[in-house]
């Protein structure tokens, strides 16, 4: 559930009809809604009532420092993965002591940075990577906090780009290979082992895959705490799909997640960590668009938008839908056409719906693409010399420019001619 609704026949983020936000900053722009943020959060909460537990805010998902000040002021954790997202949890509020530092290539400076700064943990995912950081840790004559991230081989069927805990997947270290690499941790100074930390994919549809590798988690807790490790937190991960196409779409709620935890691991006396992004963001936001062209081919119909493929990439690269609404609402019974719906960019994959039956549409007319507050705006590039999109955050009846458009000499400005060029 989310908080984009027509009222009167227009489409309103919370209380703001998004005409006023376009009249006010242009398209396109990506609009962020308060109340389904922190409704999505607090769902997980309930979700995983009765256990111990942090709500660590997977920021890679929507890391707008905005958005990350509602979910610290909710009590969030965060999840990072790189030197700039931690920067942004801290300067977020977020407390060292919520922040757990995942991600398969850490570099040194990052570790250094994270265990000056105050860290929960670090998920680590390979033995070099173990002795990377007791080198630092050790270094700085600290100890750093330490799951290991445990590839647990279970097919999460979804997207094959956001799959990650297939064997052949670059993520963790293959659970059969778990017990000597805690004892590897257990026996390099600089470290101490708190937990095990599992993730295996993305936009997952089907709680089955949870189930079973959290059984295989444990599993694991009981045979690493017979080697003498005390396991007392659990991170699963993140990866809880989101209905992208309404129509058809049913992914499991976090009630019934939640319930898959508290019967695979609640009995462990561990504390639960989840690093949900996608659920937490994803319905949160929507892309605002203009229609510039519409544009009749050889037996197709294109609608071309002043939105491109480099400001909301996930259909091109993941095939994605995205349900895609006019901002004025359609009359009921209105006759439906198929159109391919297109943006600027000098290439087919610029493409993001094809064959999309929608309302008619003209020049000017204004379209919102749903479900894009995950994965969109931190996706986005300049390609084709396209400044970054604004964004903009509601709370109720008020709303705020919370990344403003860059102007052009900005982008410009960015590069320098060499003197030999002058
Ligand atoms: N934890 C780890 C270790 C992750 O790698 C991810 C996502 C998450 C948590 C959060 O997963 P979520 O709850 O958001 O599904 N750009 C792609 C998604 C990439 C996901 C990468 N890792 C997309 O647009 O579909």
């Amino acid at each position: 559930m989310d908080h984009f609704n027509y009222r009167g026949g227009s489409l309103h983020a919370e209380d703001v009809p998004l005409t006023e936000i376009v009249r006010a900053v242009g398209t396109p722009v990506y609009v962020y809604s308060t109340a389904t943020l922190e409704r999505h959060y607090r769902v997980f909460e309930a979700a995983l009532d009765g256990m111990p537990h942090l709500i660590c805010y997977a920021m890679k998902a929507n890391s707008n420092l905005a958005v990350l000040k509602v979910m610290a002021r909710l009590g969030a954790g965060m999840d990072v993965v790189s030197g700039g997202e931690y920067r942004r949890a801290k300067a977020a509020g977020v407390p060292g002591g919520k922040i757990v530092f995942s991600g398969v290539g850490k570099t040194r400076e990052e570790m250094q940075l994270a265990l000056q700064g105050g860290i929960r943990q670090f998920n680590v995912e390979s033995l070099p990577e173990l002795e990377a950081l007791s080198a630092v840790a050790n270094s700085m004559s600290m100890v750093a906090p330490v799951t290991i991230r445990v590839n647990p081989d279970v097919d999460a069927k979804t997207h094959a780009k956001i799959s990650t805990g297939k064997s052949e997947n670059k993520f963790g270290i293959p659970i059969a290979q778990a017990r000597s690499a805690y004892a590897a941790a257990a026996a390099l100074p600089g470290l101490e082992v708190v937990g095990i930390d599992v993730h295996i994919g993305s936009q997952l549809t089907d709680l089955a895959p949870y189930e079973s590798a959290f059984f295989k988690v444990a599993d694991l807790t009981g045979v690493l705490r017979a080697d003498g490790h005390d396991i007392r937190r659990l991170d699963l991960g993140g990866g809880l799909g989101i209905p992208y196409r309404r129509a058809n779409d049913v992914p499991p709620l976090p009630f019934d997640y939640g319930e898959v935890v508290q019967r695979t691991v609640g009995h462990l006396g561990c504390e639960i960590e989840i690093e949900p992004g996608r659920l937490i963001a994803g319905n949160a936001g929507i892309l605002v668009a203009r229609v510039i062209y519409v544009k009749e081919g050889a037996g197709r119909r294109f609608v071309i938008l002043d939105a491109a493929m480099n400001d909301l990439v996930r259909p091109a690269m993941y095939d994605a839908w995205h349900d895609i609404v006019p901002l004025t609402e359609p009359a009921p019974g209105i006759e439906m056409a198929d159109v391919d719906i297109v943006g600027p960019v000098c290439e087919t994959g610029d493409t993001f719906a094809r064959g999309r039956a929608m309302p008619p549409l003209a020049a000017d007319d204004l379209v919102a693409f749903r479900s894009a507050g995950a994965y969109g705006a931190v996706m986005a590039s300049e390609y084709n010399s396209r400044p970054l999109i604004p964004e903009v955050l509601v709370s109720g009846d008020q709303f705020a420019v919370v990344r403003a458009r860059p102007d052009y000499d900005e982008m410009l400005n960015r590069d320098t001619i060499p003197a030999w060029l002058e």
